[in-house]
């Protein structure tokens, strides 16, 4: 790199700076900070002013004194999301503009991240993951990318992953230490499984349909005509770990020859030429053919064990349970309507244009997943600290449990994505819950919110004593 004039002279007197008095020069006593005309200015800093919420003092009074108190200059700002094609760190008066080249595709995509609304406060950690940004795994037959918890720390309890199978390949005989849950993002998905009392099951899913496996139970995956995509998730976050998934071809090429041929009561000859361990996916053979589900169905209904419960659930044909606030429905799923999915849950949720996802948090950790459109959320961490993130198709998000969130619409379309939970403990069977806020505050006598928020009693009384859900833009 080649350095320019000005910027050595600027360099050289840093470090002349920096020997003459060793120590950090305050941000408000650097020479750039005042307003020299040539290079974009930076705005001396505004004079502190008074906390003008009532909430705020409260907490600042009573909890930690040393909250940074939010300037009158800043509430103004109404905190809307900043749509500018050539983002830059600038909010209002703070911030300046970049002296050097940023990744303006990522900046674009997270205005949130780079000129945060006001609200926003303190170190919360990231809480989002785009499967674009995972290492993808190229296969005959198909790919795979995955989410675990060393891409998104903060998701101890779930990992995911996206995978795409071409027409008729397989997703190879396995079985897992975790339950896998899915949902059909395109194509459709032969599902084949077997429980610990002899049972056996086929079925297949279709876009919008999910499958579950508790742990332990061996499955297949092939997918239709089409090819197939979909969505995966998976009930402990550390999916990498040793013991975690266990394939059919990788045991065979670890057992002694002599071993197989016993147990299978084969000659040994046979595992002269097994492919190579790990496969993952196979691709379909030249000549794949495709039953009817009624023939795969045929094929193995002489087990004397009989069908296992359904581990597809039509999650396509569930009816749409509209949301009271008019923004959109939902379509809850957990034990009650899925039996073979104890310890996931989810809530497939549809906000039209404009409309929010309320504010609201749950009992257990949310890992999501935009399906389409594009999300603005913002994570209450408690403690004065928030953080708010931007989302679109194929990113995916953890709330921790408990934190306080919304998801708003802030596309041209509607906005399409799944929440899903698991328990505190690993196996804990789980059902899907919520606090809403609005519904809350309804609640409670209209003098308790009405003092709480400095509001009027009659505005409290307007509040919505059903759930909202999703209320319309
Ligand atoms: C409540 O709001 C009013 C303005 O509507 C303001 O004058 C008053 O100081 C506020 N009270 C508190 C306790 O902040
Ligand atoms: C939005 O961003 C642009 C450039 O990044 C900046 O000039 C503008 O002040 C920002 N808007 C607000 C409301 O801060
Ligand atoms: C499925 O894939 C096909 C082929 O790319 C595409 O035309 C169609 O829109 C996709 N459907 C969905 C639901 O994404
Ligand atoms: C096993 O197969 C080999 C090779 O085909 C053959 O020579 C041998 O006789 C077979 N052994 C038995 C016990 O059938
Ligand atoms: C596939 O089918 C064609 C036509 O039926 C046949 O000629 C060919 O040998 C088959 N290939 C394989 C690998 O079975
Ligand atoms: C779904 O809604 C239709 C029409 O309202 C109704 O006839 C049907 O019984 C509902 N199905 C279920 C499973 O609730």
């Amino acid at each position: 790199m080649k350095l320019t004039l000005p910027f050595l002279s600027l360099a050289l007197f840093f470090a002349v700076l920096d020997s003459a008095h060793s120590r950090v020069l305050p941000v408000e006593s650097a020479p750039y900070a005042r307003n020299s005309g040539g290079i974009p200015a930076l705005v001396p800093r505004s004079p502190p002013s008074a906390p003008d919420s009532v909430l705020h003092r409260r907490v600042t009074r009573h909890i930690r004194p040393e909250y940074p108190s939010v300037s009158r200059r800043q509430t103004v700002d109404n905190g809307g999301i900043n749509t500018t094609t050539n983002p830059q760190p600038i909010r209002g008066s703070k911030g300046a503009p970049f002296l050097h080249d940023s990744n303006t595709p990522i900046d674009r995509q997270n205005p949130d991240s780079i000129s945060p609304p006001p609200t926003d406060a303190g170190n919360v950690p990231n809480l989002k993951w785009s499967f674009s940004l995972s290492h993808s795994r190229l296969l005959n037959g198909g790919w795979v990318r995955e989410q675990t918890v060393t891409d998104l720390p903060s998701s101890p309890g779930v990992a995911a992953a996206e995978q795409r199978l071409s027409p008729y390949a397989y997703r190879e005989l396995h079985w897992h230490r975790v339950a896998e849950w899915g949902l059909v993002l395109n194509g459709t998905v032969r599902i084949t499984a077997n429980d610990e009392e002899d049972r056996n099951y086929v079925g297949d899913a279709g876009v919008g349909d999910l499958w579950s496996f508790p742990a332990g139970i061996p499955h297949t995956l092939q997918a239709g005509p089409e090819g197939a995509e979909y969505l995966l998730v998976f009930d402990d976050g550390n999916f990498d770990a040793a013991g975690t998934t266990f394939m059919l071809d990788d045991w065979i090429a670890h057992t002694p020859r002599e071993v197989l041929a016993e147990n299978f009561g084969w000659n040994a000859s046979v595992f002269g030429s097994i492919p190579s361990p790990d496969p993952y996916l196979v691709p379909a053979g030249q000549n794949e053919s495709w039953l009817s589900l009624e023939e795969a169905r045929q094929a193995v209904s002489t087990n004397p064990g009989g069908e296992a419960t359904p581990y597809v659930y039509a999650l396509s044909q569930q009816n749409r349970t509209q949301a009271p606030g008019g923004g959109g429905w939902v379509k809850v799923t957990d034990y009650r309507q899925f039996p073979s999915s104890p310890t996931l849950a989810s809530a497939y949720v549809h906000v039209e244009k404009g409309g929010l996802r309320e504010l609201h948090w749950h009992k257990n950790a949310e890992w999501g997943y935009i399906v389409k459109g594009k999300a603005r959320a913002t994570a209450f961490a408690g403690g004065a600290t928030a953080r708010t993130f931007d989302l679109q198709a194929g990113d995916s998000w953890v709330f921790p449990t408990n934190y306080g969130h919304y998801l708003q619409n802030v596309g041209e379309e509607p906005l399409e994505f799944i929440e899903i939970f698991r328990g505190a403990n690993f196996g804990d069977r789980v059902r899907f819950d919520d606090f809403s806020l609005t519904q809350w505050l309804a609640l409670l006598p209209p003098s308790v919110a009405a003092k709480q928020l400095n509001v009027t009693e009659a505005l409290v009384r307007q509040l919505k004593r059903a759930k909202q859900v999703i209320v319309a833009g």
